[in-house]
């Protein structure tokens, strides 16, 4: 009989309620990759609408893959490697994003590309790490790959509490942005401690009154408040969503950007930095047990957070 572990899977699309804690097969890593034993996993909003969690597709065109596996950041300790997998030997704790058209971390074992996979930031522990990967790595390619932020710049964060904002807010403040932010009143001073200098609150306030000449508005929320950012925005500035893609009117002289985060050693390895020089800190909300991912799931579709819900696997 082929080893088994235990893991959250889901074998029909839809919501929560299609997640169940089981037993599953144990994967086995293949030519480039390593069999990562989890330790933490943490998930995202939105995670199970995205074609690309149940499907071979990003773009609704796929064929389910189900059972899947949801979760798709990770630390733990390499416990195999398969063949031609470099960089790494067994025992190493790593932490990483996985690709998201593979299964995820929601179980005790993972199989990983070796070449997206980053050395754990020692100074964290796993929990922390696993908060670290896809919103940090997010922030990281919106602000620096996408946005083009340079020191000194202005920076709107919308949504600076969420589990992607707090990590925009802390890593443009470390880049050495003015960084003013967009959350709920009784979140401010948890977005000032993050790093924001000005905090607007959404449900009282309207931001374009507050701010202007930004360079860079990074929108985790869409809807109104993307189309009312090009208000504030210089002309060459840049309106960079993770939401949906933006519409620039006709006349602004500011320039859009979707994107979705990509698995990126290299982003990981800056973010370590930060994390090891004292400016970046992953915020968890909680933790709970691998079994309880279903609940946890349920939990980021209705209640209010700050920062990141983590799976603690072993
Ligand atoms: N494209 C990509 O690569 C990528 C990567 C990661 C995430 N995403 C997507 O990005 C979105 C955000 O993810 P997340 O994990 O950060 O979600 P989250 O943790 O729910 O954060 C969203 C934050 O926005 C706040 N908010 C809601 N309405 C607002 C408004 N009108 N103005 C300002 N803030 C508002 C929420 O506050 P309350 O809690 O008070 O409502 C919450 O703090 C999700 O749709 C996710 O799927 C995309």
């Amino acid at each position: 009989m082929s080893a088994i572990m235990r893991a959250v899977r889901g074998h029909r699309r839809g919501g929560p309620e299609q997640l169940r804690y089981e037993v599953a097969p144990k994967p086995d890593p293949g030519s480039g990759e390593v069999l990562v034993a989890v330790r933490a996993a943490s998930i995202t909003a939105g995670e199970l609408g995205w074609d690309a969690t149940w499907t071979d597709r990003f773009d609704g065109t796929g064929t389910p893959r189900v059972p899947i596996v949801p979760s798709k950041e990770v630390s733990g300790v390499v416990a195999e490697l398969g063949q031609e997998a470099e960089g790494f030997a067994v025992g190493d704790a790593v932490y990483g994003l996985i690709p998201f058209l593979r299964d995820g971390a929601a179980a005790e074992y993972t199989t990983i590309p070796a070449e997206v996979l980053a050395a754990k930031p020692p100074s964290l522990n796993h929990q922390q790490a696993a908060a670290l990967p896809l919103a940090g790595l997010t922030a990281w390619q919106g602000l620096v790959g996408h946005g083009g932020l340079t020191r000194g710049q202005r920076v709107l964060v919308h949504g600076g509490a969420g589990g992607v904002g707090s990590f925009v807010v802390q890593v443009a403040a470390a880049l050495g942005a003015t960084v003013a932010a967009t959350a709920a009143g009784a979140d401010e001073e948890f977005v000032r401690g993050l790093g924001a200098s000005q905090v607007i609150d959404f449900t009282t306030r309207r931001f374009e009154d507050e701010v202007k000449d930004v360079d860079l508005v990074f929108d985790t929320v869409g809807g109104d408040s993307q189309s009312r950012s090009w208000q504030v925005l210089r002309p060459g500035g840049a309106l960079v969503s993770i939401v949906a893609p933006p519409v620039v009117p006709e006349r602004s002289a500011a320039r859009a950007v979707f994107f979705v985060v990509e698995p990126d050693r290299a982003g990981l390895e800056e973010l370590t930095a930060l994390v090891e020089s004292g400016r970046l800190t992953p915020r968890i909300d909680r933790t709970v047990p691998l079994a309880e991912a279903p609940l946890a799931y349920a939990a980021l579709e209705r209640e209010h957070r700050r920062g990141k819900i983590v799976l603690q696997v072993s």
